[in-house]
């Protein structure tokens, strides 16, 4: 694989598939993006629409709607397709039921084209998602990638360099677990500008203002949702963590990511897609980082994966 002639498909052009698209193509990370919806003018609309910028970007990106065969070829299939989320929910996992059907019916037409490369997988509950797209590809577990806490990661690098006044890229601090309420934050690997974020928190007691690192996990998880009840959807921030997965993965960058992936006996889990620390390059999940986590924060994961464990027997794949 290489940087050249490389081909993203997007299934579902909704807000998140189509804002993911824009964003590869603003970035310029390939040649070929292709959009799969089930309205097929709709994606066709779509990418009229942002053929319209590629004028004004720096690389000549081909955008087109298409549809499963285009996958063959494909070196990421990103899937985004999944059931609206109900108005009044607060809980991802409430989408399982109605977008398994929708993901199961997507992931047997795109190995149903020759796929030879590799999924990232943006549906929520994304964690179950991940899990199920691998299980019914039957692909190894490398080539099959779930955005995960990759997004909250960013939330949660931004809160603390608000507080401190710093970029966000400045502030190494992992979510892991599952994207969504049971997620955990690796405080014991938590730096900023190489020191402990708790040695930050403590020593700039004035910028801190008494909040703990449970607010600001808890700040962390909510974040989502204060966008989801305000207008309807999160699009900009899921696009964006999407797009540079993309970029680990077309550009070999072997980038550690928090990404979902499949846990086998790392951190005492097993058998569980959700969020660790991981090499991603063009191979997928190269490998995963176990760093150290405080038992506390290990139990929390612990528990996190046994939460989407206990989701798995209710798929029928
Ligand atoms: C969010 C969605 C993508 O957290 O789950 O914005």
């Amino acid at each position: 694989m290489s940087y050249r002639n490389s081909k993203v498909v997007i299934v579902g052009a909704g807000k998140v598939g189509s804002t993911t698209a824009f964003s590869i193509i603003s970035q310029g990370l390939c040649e070929d993006v292709c959009l799969i919806d089930v309205n097929r003018e709709h994606a066709v609309g779509e990418a009229l629409d942002m053929s319209d910028s590629i004028f004004f970007m720096h690389r000549n990106v081909s955008v087109h709607a298409g549809d499963y065969d285009d996958c063959a070829d494909a070196d990421i299939v990103i899937i985004t397709a999944a059931a609206p989320m109900p108005k009044d929910s607060t809980d991802r996992l409430e989408m399982l039921k109605p977008s398994l059907g929708v993901v199961r019916e997507v992931v047997q037409k795109v190995m149903a084209s020759g796929f030879g490369g590799i999924f990232l997988v943006v549906s929520n509950p994304v964690d179950i998602m991940t899990y199920y797209t691998w299980k019914v590809s039957g692909l190894p577990a490398q080539r099959v990638i779930g955005s995960g806490t990759y997004l909250d990661t960013a939330r949660l690098s931004r809160a603390l360099s608000e507080m401190y006044d710093l970029a966000p890229a400045s502030v190494e601090a992992y979510v892991l677990g599952e994207h969504g309420d049971s997620e955990i934050v690796s405080w014991n690997s938590a730096t900023i500008g190489g020191k402990r974020v708790d040695a930050v928190m403590r020593d700039n007691a004035d910028r801190t203002a008494g909040v703990t690192r449970e607010d600001l996990r808890k700040r962390t998880v909510q974040a989502g949702w204060d966008i989801f009840s305000r207008k309807g959807n999160t699009c900009y921030g899921i696009a964006a963590s999407a797009t540079a997965i993309c970029k680990t993965i077309l550009f070999d960058e072997n980038r550690i990511v928090p990404v979902s992936v499949y846990v086998e006996g790392q951190y005492g889990i097993d058998g569980i897609y959700l969020s660790v620390p991981t090499i991603v390059d063009h191979t997928g999940a190269k490998e995963i980082v176990e760093i150290d986590l405080e038992k506390d924060e290990l139990d929390a994961l612990r528990k996190s994966a046994d939460l989407l464990g206990a989701f798995y027997d209710r798929l029928d794949a």
